[in-house]
């Protein structure tokens, strides 16, 4: 299979790259990336070499690019990671969230359109808005509404729902998984765990906004990849997959932990986000029963692997927050 991968060089797209290319190196992939404030060509640098990989920096709103890419590599399939993926970033300045999240998104089925191509979309469990935090029994299942809160959510959602129109309206063969949030290597330190490692290193406090009580569901990167891969391959076309691990943490205890670990931090209590989502929680029966699929992690490893990977890769990590991303730290909290 030829497959093109967007987003590749972020997070979870480049977890999901050497994923891949570890479990089936007979496939080629394609990545395309714009290499935004996110992404990192450094992160790919293990794979870049290997002659079934191939780089292309471009923006998935950029159609003829787009067009360029396909008609060139004819893939197989699609997996669309690219995204601004940041509520805070979303809350300061929604504009390019639309651009990418949804027009990205659009132009992208598009270029499968043509040809039928299989198109996996990698969304959010974001899209159900959030759960109140004294109901332990109430989970996002396949079938709970849309409800978003933050200009983020809205524009995941959104994709979701092109993507089921153009299912329904052209009969593209699309899947769409809605996972929780994610932790591992590679993230970028804007998000909780590695700003709040990155900060116990350096001596900066960790900013816990609100009183830290807000829940979310945690999941080690490589668990998402081997969901996305399953789903790929034998999920049900026109379907869409949760994808989570009964992993809820309150964010304070999420801190108190890495502090433990690292044996040092200092927590301070910031003022919240607004809108803030109070609980996420993923009911996974449906890809457990359909796909077999199940959490490998627990999140007692991974975090300490997390961690150590935070303590090892330091270059990585430096290199990063001496760029755009010191400007957006003032922003958001102040002198560091
Ligand atoms: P990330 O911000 O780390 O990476 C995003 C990547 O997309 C970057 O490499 C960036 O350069 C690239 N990109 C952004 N705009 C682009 C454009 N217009 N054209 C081409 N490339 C572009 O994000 P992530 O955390 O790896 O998330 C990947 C996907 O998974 C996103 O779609 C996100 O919504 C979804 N998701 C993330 C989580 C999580 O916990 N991080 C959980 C569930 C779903
Ligand atoms: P984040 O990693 O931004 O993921 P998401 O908002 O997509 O769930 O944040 C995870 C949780 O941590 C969320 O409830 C907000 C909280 N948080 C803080 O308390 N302090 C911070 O500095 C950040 C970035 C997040």
């Amino acid at each position: 299979m030829t497959i093109i991968v967007t987003g590749g060089a972020g997070f979870i797209g480049a977890n999901y790259i050497f994923y891949h290319l570890n479990q089936h190196p007979e496939d080629r992939i394609i990545c395309i990336d714009k290499l935004t404030y996110a992404g990192n060509l450094s992160t790919l640098a293990p794979v870049m070499e290997k002659e079934n990989f191939r780089f292309v920096k471009a923006d998935i709103c950029d159609r003829t690019a787009m067009e360029k890419v396909f008609s060139e590599e004819k893939p197989d399939a699609v997996i669309n990671f690219a995204a601004e993926s940041h509520v805070d970033r979303s809350i300061e300045d929604p504009s390019i969230f639309l651009q990418t999240n949804i027009i990205g998104t659009s132009v992208l089925m598009d270029c499968c359109r043509k040809d039928g191509l299989r198109f996996h979309q990698v969304s959010t469990d974001e899209v159900y808005g959030d759960l109140p935090l004294d109901r332990p029994d109430m989970l996002f299942t396949e079938e709970t509404p849309i409800h978003t809160s933050s200009p983020y959510s809205s524009s995941k959602a959104s994709a979701d729902l092109l993507c089921s129109a153009y299912h329904r309206t052209y009969g593209l063969p699309v899947t769409i998984s809605r996972c929780s949030n994610n932790y591992g290597p590679y993230q970028f330190p804007e998000k909780l765990i590695p700003l709040m490692v990155i900060n116990a290193l350096n001596g900066k406090p960790l900013p816990v906004y609100g009183e830290g009580l807000n829940v979310r569901d945690w999941l080690y990167v490589e668990d998402h990849c081997r969901a996305i891969d399953l789903i790929l391959r034998n999920g049900r076309i026109g379907e869409v997959y949760n994808v989570g691990g009964h992993n809820e943490m309150r964010n304070i205890d999420i801190v108190k932990l890495i502090v433990k670990e690292l044996g040092k931090g200092e927590i301070t209590f910031v003022t919240d986000r607004k809108g803030h989502d109070l609980r996420y929680a993923i009911d996974p029966t449906k890809i457990k029963n359909e796909l077999g699929w199940e959490p490998e992690t627990k999140f007692a490893d991974g975090i300490k692997k997390t961690i150590s990977w935070y303590l090892e890769h330091k270059d990585w990590w430096e290199e990063i927050i001496s760029g755009e991303y010191e400007k957006y730290y003032e922003r958001m909290y102040g002198e560091r």
